[in-house]
């Protein structure tokens, strides 16, 4: 083996988003583009240099190419010991457990998440930590500063290794072992969820689900965990064979995108319980007979019930939701006597209160739910924790969010995606939008009068580091809230995402359409952003 040393130069787009650095494939598939983050990871972390690093990504398309570089160039780089998933594959909450549970020093996951594969779809690229969670800002800031002056990398000239056959192979002074990307995950998701109430439930035949894996990194880990080990019935889980287009869908657990699945719970003979989740594996979608769960709420009612459940046997120390997501969890923080935080978008701000124990539980509205057994969100554990507790409870989906509701008041929740429109003249509108904060206070709409507005800013409580410009929030004195944000995961123009919440603590209101109570808030959305003017959309794209 050689050790060769590249020339190369930077490329000025190399700054993580939201969630690791997302581009099209065409833009990966450029020499030396992966390349240079890698090295720019490798530069930045020492750590990594005689330690032990775990690759894994989603099985999309230039997955497997990419894992062949990064093998070559941990090899070139003096890193000790590669742990890589079989077959290329470790789902992200699957990684984030596997760094945890070998102490190693992080990890490198390709996945561009929900956004569609192929060769003209998404990929990306991402580090995670030591902790098992996406890297902090100044470590992405650290990575994207060394992506702005390399002139080389280090790579070595041989063919790579066999990451289909599993065991222990060797790259030059480097041991690249292969393991099962869901032999760990299985074993932690045992530790935490009573597995025998959920095999009998299944066996119980009152009981009937559907996982839709939509031909992404699930199929095997539900595979495995559902049918073979909880004993649910073969076909449980569908669309379970991983594809690198994701068989041309768009592998986002919505209502939208999931409609194959949300058939299944309505009509003729509908399933008890449907679940999906997404690309890399970090997000679910809850469905009841004919019903839907909004992540909101799930986070809400998962915090509530967690006591029911083995892992959190002990009660929860805290929650943290992200800016936008409905504030039901608060409510049930406020009942337990703990803390309730609010995080800016994205799942990296959690990993320090996760770390400092300030948390058990955390969400985001965009299907995101976790807790402190690994650092990302974990798509089928929200699955499995459902499982436990419809087991325990014994009713159906529909009856336990309705008794949430009735105790706690009902949130409800919805969010507009106004997709691929021109960067400008969305940037122009979040920009016209903080001149008119001081303003909106006092003001009336339809009713309702502005308590406060602002420009979302964060003050970690563990490292004090600060996040300005999260995303701009509205509230009314009715404890109605529109929040308006720029996505940070797109790849083509901008997307202008509009979240809209209003609270009804009243039983008897507990069963009206949302979009008709929030109507008005998307009404009032227009008005004071100019949506429709400043944007030419009649209406959104995606409405989850
Ligand atoms: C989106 C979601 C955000 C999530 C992220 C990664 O980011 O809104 O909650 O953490 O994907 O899954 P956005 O495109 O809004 O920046
Ligand atoms: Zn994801």
């Amino acid at each position: 083996m050689n050790i060769e040393q590249i020339q190369t130069h930077p490329f000025p787009d190399q700054r993580p988003g939201t969630s690791g650095l997302r581009k099209k494939v065409r833009v990966f598939q450029q020499d030396h583009y992966l390349e240079n983050f890698v090295q720019s990871i490798f530069d930045t972390q020492p750590d990594l240099r005689g330690g032990t690093l775990v690759l894994g990504g989603d099985g999309r398309y230039h997955n497997r190419e990419a894992i062949q570089t990064i093998l070559r160039m941990a090899a070139a780089n003096g890193i000790g010991r590669v742990l890589v998933g079989q077959g290329g594959i470790l789902s992200t909450p699957a990684a984030s457990c596997v760094i945890r549970k070998y102490r190693t020093q992080g990890g490198i996951i390709l996945s561009a998440s929900h956004n569609p594969g192929g060769p003209d779809g998404d990929f990306g690229i991402k580090f995670n930590t030591a902790n098992g969670g996406p890297a902090p800002e100044k470590v992405t800031e650290a990575i994207y500063r060394r992506t702005r002056e390399i002139d080389s990398y280090r790579i070595t000239d041989d063919e790579g290794i066999d990451i289909d056959q599993a065991g222990t192979h060797t790259l030059g002074e480097t041991t690249v072992e292969v393991i099962d990307p869901v032999r760990d995950y299985a074993a932690l998701m045992r530790e935490l969820f009573d597995f025998d109430a959920i095999h009998q439930l299944f066996n119980s035949g009152l009981f009937r689900m559907r996982f839709d894996a939509m031909h992404a990194v699930t199929g095997p880990y539900a595979v495995e965990i559902l049918e073979r080990i909880l004993g649910a019935e073969p076909g449980t889980v569908i669309n379970g064979e991983p594809k690198e287009d994701f068989g041309g869908g768009h592998p986002d657990p919505n209502l939208v995108h999931a409609h194959e699945l949300v058939d299944l719970t309505h009509g003729f003979d509908p399933v008890d319980f449907g679940a999906a989740s997404d690309g890399d594996g970090d997000r679910n979608m809850i469905l009841g007979k004919e019903f839907f769960v909004t992540p909101s709420d799930s986070l809400a009612i998962l915090a509530a019930n967690a006591h029911r459940v083995p892992g959190y046997r002990n009660g929860i120390v805290g929650i943290a939701r992200s800016m936008p997501t409905s504030q039901a969890a608060d409510r049930v923080a406020d009942a337990l006597g703990i803390d309730c935080y609010e995080t800016p978008t994205g799942w990296k701000f959690f990993g320090n209160l996760l770390d400092a124990r300030r948390i058990t539980l955390c969400g985001e509205e965009s299907f995101g739910t976790g807790s402190d057994h690994v650092r990302e969100k974990d798509g089928l554990w929200a699955v499995l924790f459902w499982l436990n507790l419809l087991a325990i409870l014994q009713q159906p989906v529909a009856t336990i969010v309705r008794d949430h509701w009735r105790r706690y008041g009902r949130n409800y929740y919805t969010r507009h995606d106004y997709e691929g429109v021109d960067k400008a003249a969305a940037e122009e509108l979040i920009q016209q939008l903080r001149f008119s904060l001081q303003e909106l206070p006092g003001q009336e709409f339809e009713g309702r009068i502005v308590d406060y507005a602002d420009d979302f800013a964060y003050t970690d409580p563990v490292d004090g580091s600060v996040s300005a410009n999260q995303g701009i929030r509205i509230g009314f004195r009715d404890g109605s809230r529109i929040v308006f944000r720029l996505s940070g995961t797109g790849t083509e123009g901008a997307t202008l995402r509009v979240y809209l919440e209003a609270f009804e603590a009243d039983p008897s209101r507990h069963d009206l359409e949302p979009a008709e109570v929030l109507a008005p808030l998307v009404r009032i959305a227009d008005r004071v952003a100019g949506i429709r003017h400043r944007l030419g959309r009649e209406r959104a794209d995606v409405i989850t």
